[in-house]
């Protein structure tokens, strides 16, 4: 499925009406656009400008929020590895750090951000 930016407002919006935990502010850095990733051989659209981790909520607002994600560095449960394609070297990163950006191939997650994807809207 492509999202596209209002698309993803308006979910957005659905998803702050829904839990009534969040802030009113956004959950996302501003955006003007989608960008293409890989996660795990799928395609996928994820808002510019945002963490993975993030964007992995973008993609599956219910477990991630509800993840054991600490998203300041200290629970060590968003290591991933990616590449940008082209034989480019597969370094590891934290999710809750790496800001995604377009044709950016994620190839391995942790067994906790797995869980998470279950439900993933594609
Ligand atoms: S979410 Fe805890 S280290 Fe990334």
């Amino acid at each position: 499925m492509v999202h596209s930016p209002s698309s993803a407002r308006t979910f957005e919006a659905s998803l702050h009406n829904a839990c009534s935990m969040t802030a009113p502010t956004s959950l996302f850095r501003p955006y003007d656009k989608m960008v293409k990733i890989t996660l795990l051989g799928r395609e996928v659209e994820v808002p510019e400008n945002n963490t993975f981790l993030r964007c992995l909520q973008f993609l599956a607002p219910g477990s991630v929020s509800c993840g054991r994600f600490c998203w300041n560095e200290d629970c060590q449960y968003c290591p991933v590895t990616y590449d940008l394609g082209g034989g480019t070297d597969a370094p590891a990163a934290l999710a809750c750090k790496l800001l995604v950006e377009e044709g950016i191939r994620v190839k391995e997650v942790t067994t906790e951000i797995t869980h998470c994807l279950r439900g993933i809207r594609t």
